[in-house]
């Protein structure tokens, strides 16, 4: 029985880049390793990338609704792929030592709270978010190990993503506010869920980063395997 952990940031935090050389450096240590993401690859992720992020696709759709009324409905989209891909995570975990998963449930409560300037109603969603979250959890008595969140200045992610062609076109109306608040509903997490998320300084180089991530990990699934082993 393997460990499920997950990696989370804003944009431009490096999690891709750090996501390969960590697998890498797992497989290498011979541990079974599985990368996993959210949205997923199915075809409601695919739906999710093209519709609410606009991947190579339309997001129109989303784009004609009024901005809470799409924050509720991205929210919905991304939970009944999210309540999929946990049955399908529990299936493989009996084959896996780790499974990673790139964006979970912090992603949504991060980033579907973060377009708002209705203090109120954004505190109310946050709140639902929350009890979401946990239900989607809870009737699994689905566990995550650790939460790694990869911390950068949403100033110097967006310069990073800058020189990047970025896939998607969901970065319009993004501004650096809009990263702001998704890194404080982060922070907000990390306080929160102490014990499941760890925070990373992303600013230093990505071996650097999978060297700290790494020294906590391996712990944790050591500790595991002993367990199942006894
Ligand atoms: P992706 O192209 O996978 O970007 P990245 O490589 O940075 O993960 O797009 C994922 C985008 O989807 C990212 O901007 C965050 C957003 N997202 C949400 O808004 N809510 C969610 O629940 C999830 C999982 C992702």
């Amino acid at each position: 029985m393997g460990i499920f952990i997950t990696l989370e940031g804003i944009d431009g935090s490096g999690k891709t880049t750090a996501l390969k050389l960590l697998c890498s450096d797992l497989a290498k240590d011979g541990y079974r390793v599985l990368q996993t993401k959210e949205p997923t690859e199915t075809l409601l992720g695919k739906f999710i990338r093209n519709t609410v992020l606009g991947t190579g696709g339309d997001a129109s759709f989303m784009k004609s609704m009024d901005i809470k009324t799409s924050a509720l409905a991205a929210l919905f989209l991304f939970s009944a792929d999210r309540t999929a891909h946990v049955d399908e995570i529990i299936a493989k975990l009996d084959s896996f030592d780790i499974i990673i998963c790139d964006r979970f449930i912090d992603s949504t409560y991060a980033y579907q709270t973060a377009n708002s300037d209705d203090a109120e109603g954004t505190r109310d969603l946050k709140e639902f978010i929350l009890t979401i979250n946990e239900f989607i959890l809870n009737r699994r008595s689905f566990n995550i190990a650790r939460t790694y969140l990869l911390d950068l200045e949403p100033k110097v992610a967006l310069s990073r993503l800058s020189g990047r062609v970025h896939g998607f076109d969901g970065f319009d109306g993004r501004s650096p506010d809009f990263f702001n608040a998704v890194r404080e509903g982060y922070l907000y997490l990390s306080v929160r869920h102490k014990d499941r998320i760890k925070i990373i300084d992303a600013s230093g180089p990505s071996e650097n980063i999978v060297m700290e991530i790494l020294k906590d990990l391996k712990g944790l699934v050591d500790e595991k395997i002993a367990s199942t082993n006894e």
